[in-house]
Order: structure tokens, then C-alpha cells, then sequence
């Protein structure tokens, strides 16, 4: 969504019609998309110039060669009038590109960037589709900070994940949380594999020794969020209020072991943090558990989070599935607009984690915010902690002590007033950490710039509210 780079090809005007009398068009000036949508953080993440509203995947894979390989079609419609604008991809060849099904546009891969130059410009506000005909061994990105993401080659199949950023790996993508687009998958894959992703199951089918799977999520889902497993799974399936159920579990566990045991409580946790943040906001309920040892955390893929093993390891564990699932809410229906706002994510899945302790009659959250508070290390601001630090206590813990911050500063009534509020007004979009601080004043009718000054920005022990 940022500006347009400098150079640019001016078009001429229209054709003069033969009497004159039509005033002639105005000569159109068509400039290449950014090449990073301009997040401070990540300059390079996401592009500009077009805004997705849909990725539809149809691949296949093959774990015995780790080749993956189809098309990618990309609705999008340009914000300016565009000459050229690139995609995230990294690592992957493409074989061919067709813009509103024409043929004919020049490509070039600079770096993990897909360049492309219709023959035609791409005219502002109209909407376009790019089809993008791709195959690779995908792989890895990422920093030694942050860790690795994307595309993991594992024994029995593959697992595309990571955050804040891994889409790319496996699909040529706008990959920043600023733009969020409906999925769709196909994936095909051999004969006797699950292959599990976001929202809705579709109808699956087998052909020729092959399985398609096929997932849907209409729900607008930052790209980071899309997920692929694929392997030897337990699929579990039903309905929750409506909406479809999937939890899978690696068939090396036990069925009835403290993976499996975890991910059945998933609706149960939803619907008690529905009670606190309102009504639950994605296309479907879920989880899956891997055992790759390289997956050390958890993400919150949209609908269907994906859990390492090592959560489990000690037995039950609901408190990570209550914070992966406040993330359906913090994070993925309410989205970050920059990587730098990520304590809007995290503070409150920590929060959450807090209050499902308290409503299961373990610690209370006032108990988690004492233990936290005390010997804490104030010298990172959690409203802007510097890339490095983007998975950090100062996001997480600091981050959870802000939210319980608030609540003793509003009082319970507004508080919650305020949680429900927020998740109803910025559901499906995008927000920053001031717009939380003017809703939270509305809300509850208080000045609160202090408060959520010396608790995000400050570099010291902050008061603790009455
Ligand atoms: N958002 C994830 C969670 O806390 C964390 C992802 C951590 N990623 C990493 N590379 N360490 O739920
Ligand atoms: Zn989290």
C-alpha cells in the first residue's frame, strides 16, 4: 500500500476524435509499485501500488523430491496506475505469467522479488489477476533474531510456517500484514498424506495415487498466517456452533495423549474468550500439532494454529491454546498495520493466558501481573522494541502487564467494554497502537495518555494502578 517509485513512462492522451470537440484524456503516468510496502522494521516485506483480495493456490508436492509446483492466481486492484509491480517470492522459478489472462508480461527475480511488467499498464483502482505458473524446492526465510520461517522439508512431508514473515517460501505474495486477502487452497499430494490448512475444509479427492486437499479461508488473513502441513496426521473433524472443526495430531503421537487431549479443548477456550472479547471472529475452529524439532514456538495460524510439541512434552497444556486462540482475535482479525505495534498480538494472547488461568481457578491474572512486575527489565519499549526484540518479554510480558494495567485503571465494566470494542470496530482491518489508546479514552470517558506512556514508551519501573 506505499507509494509508487519515482521513475515513470508518461502515455500519451486518447485519440483525437475527428470533429475536435472531445476534450482529450489526460496523459496518464504510469510508475513501478514499491518494492516494500514500508514498514519501518522490514522495508523490504510486502510491496506497493495494489491491494490483494484474493489468492487462490492450486499446487502439488511431492515429499520424495520436495518439489512443489502449480499456479497462483492473485486478484488485486492497482492503487496506482502501475507500469511494473512485484510479488514476494523467494527461492522459486516461474515458468509463466498471464495478467487478466493475457499473456505476454516480462519477469525478473531480483532477490526474493518477482518483478513484473504487463504489456499494458495496470490502471488505478481497476482490478487485475495474475496468474503465476511456479515450481522450486521451496525453502527457509529469516534472521538469526527472529529465527527461521517458511517451507520445512520434514520426514514424512513438509511444514510452511512462520511469522513475521514465510508466505513467500511457498507463493507469490503481497507478504505484509498491511495487505489481507481470502485464501484458497488446492493441495496435491501423495495418496495416504494429510495436507492440512487454514478455514474451511472442502472436498477432497483421489485420483491416480494422488490426494487433493482443498481449504478455504474467506475470512481477510495477513499472509503470514497461512500455513501447509503436510504429512502423516490424525485428522480429527466436526462442527462448533456452526462452523467446521479440525485438529490434527502427528500419528507417531498418542490419540489420546496431552496433544491430543489439548487441541480437544480448543472450542471450550474459544468460547470462553468469546465471553471476554466478543464474538469468535474466523471461518473455522482447529489446530495442529507438529513434531518437527526445528518448530520450538506456536503460531496463530488463522483458524487452525499450529503448535510445536515441545508445549505438550510436560502433559495438558491450555494455556498456550487460549493464547494462540485470543490471537484469532488479536492479530488476525485485528491485524497490525506495522510490525512494530506486534504488542497489540502478544500483550493480549499473554493476557489471555492470564485470564484463563484465573477462570480456571489457577493463579489469578492480578497474581500473574504481581509475579511479572517484580525484578522485570524496563529498558525495552513495548510499544516500539526494535526489531530484535519483536518476540521478546518486553512484547509479551510487558505487553500483558499493560492490558492489566488498564483494567485496574478503567475498572473491570469499561475494560471489557473496551476488549469488545476494539475487536468489533477494527475486525477484518488493520491498527496501530494510538488508535487503541484514543478507543480505550472513548470507551471509558479517561485520559489515559499517561498511563499508556510511561507503560509502553517509558524505560522504567511504571506505577502500578491502583
Ligand atoms: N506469534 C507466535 C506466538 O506467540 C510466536 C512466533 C514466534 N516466532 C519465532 N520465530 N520465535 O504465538
Ligand atoms: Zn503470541
Amino acid at each position: 500500500m506505499a507509494g509508487v517509485a519515482a521513475a515513470a513512462v508518461v502515455l500519451a492522451g486518447g485519440c483525437t476524435s475527428g470533429d475536435g470537440e472531445a476534450p482529450p484524456e489526460p496523459a496518464r503516468s504510469f510508475a513501478p509499485g514499491a518494492a516494500g510496502a514500508g514498514d519501518p522494521y522490514f522495508p523490504g516485506y510486502g510491496n506497493g501500488g495494489y491491494d490483494v483480495a484474493s489468492y487462490d493456490l492450486k499446487l502439488g508436492y511431492d515429499p520424495a523430491t520436495d518439489e512443489l509446483s502449480g499456479t497462483a492466481t492473485v486478484t488485486a486492484t492497482a492503487l496506482a496506475d502501475l507500469s511494473q509491480f512485484n510479488l514476494d517470492l523467494a527461492g522459486l522459478d516461474v515458468s509463466r505469467v498471464t495478467i487478466n489472462g493475457v499473456a505476454g508480461s516480462r519477469t525478473r527475480a531480483e532477490g526474493n522479488e518477482l518483478i513484473v511488467t504487463p504489456p499494458t499498464g495496470l490502471p488505478k483502482d481497476r482490478e487485475f489477476v495474475a496468474e503465476i505458473t511456479y515450481a522450486g524446492k521451496p525453502g527457509q526465510l529469516g534472521t538469526a533474531a527472529l529465527g527461521q520461517g517458511g517451507w520445512l522439508h520434514t520426514g514424512d512431508g513438509a511444514i510452511a510456517l512462520g511469522e513475521p514473515e514465510s508466505a513467500s517460501t511457498w507463493f507469490p505474495v503481497n507478504d505484509h500484514p498491511s495487505d489481507k486477502a481470502a485464501f484458497r487452497l488446492e493441495i496435491t499430494v501423495p495418496e495416504g498424506l494429510e495436507a492440512l490448512s487454514n478455514g474451511v475444509p472442502g472436498e477432497r479427492s483421489t485420483a491416480g495415487g494422488s490426494t487433493t486437499w482443498r481449504w478455504e479461508e474467506k475470512t481477510p488473513m495477513a499472509p503470514y498466517l497461512a500455513t501447509l502441513v503436510i504429512g502423516q496426521y490424525r485428522v480429527e473433524t466436526g462442527t462448533h456452533k456452526g462452523r467446521p472443526v479440525v485438529t490434527a495430531i502427528p500419528e507417531s503421537l498418542p490419540a489420546d495423549g496431552p496433544a491430543a487431549r489439548s487441541m480437544a479443548e480448543t472450542t471450550r477456550i474459544a468460547d470462553h474468550l468469546e465471553t471476554v472479547f466478543g464474538p469468535y471472529p474466523v471461518d473455522a475452529y482447529g489446530g495442529v500439532v507438529v513434531t518437527d524439532q526445528r518448530i520450538s514456538y506456536a503460531l496463530e495460524t488463522q483458524s487452525r494454529p499450529v503448535y510445536g510439541n515441545t508445549f505438550f512434552r510436560g502433559g495438558e497444556n491450555l494455556s498456550v491454546v487460549a493464547h494462540e486462540l485470543a490471537h484469532q482475535w488479536f492479530g488476525d482479525s485485528v491485524s497490525v498495520r506495522q510490525w512494530k505495534d506486534i504488542w497489540l498480538n502478544e500483550g493480549f494472547a499473554t493476557y489471555a493466558e492470564w485470564l484463563w488461568s484465573e477462570h480456571e481457578g489457577e493463579a489469578t491474572a492480578q497474581q500473574r501481573f504481581t509475579d511479572t512486575y517484580a525484578g522485570f527489565d524496563w529498558s525495552v519499549p513495548t510499544g516500539d522494541p526494535g526489531q530484535a526484540n519483536l518476540f521478546g518479554p518486553a512484547v509479551y510480558q510487558r505487553g500483558g502487564m499493560t492490558v492489566h494495567a488498564l483494567r485496574r485503571t478503567v475498572g473491570d465494566e469499561d475494560f471489557f467494554a473496551i476488549l469488545k470494542a476494539w475487536t468489533a470496530e477494527k475486525r477484518n482491518g488493520n491498527a496501530a497502537t494510538a488508535e487503541f489508546v484514543t478507543l480505550a479514552e472513548r470507551v471509558s470517558g479517561e485520559s489515559l495518555r499517561t498511563m499508556f506512556d510511561a507503560w509502553l514508551f517509558g524505560t522504567t519501573a511504571p506505577p502500578v494502578p491502583r
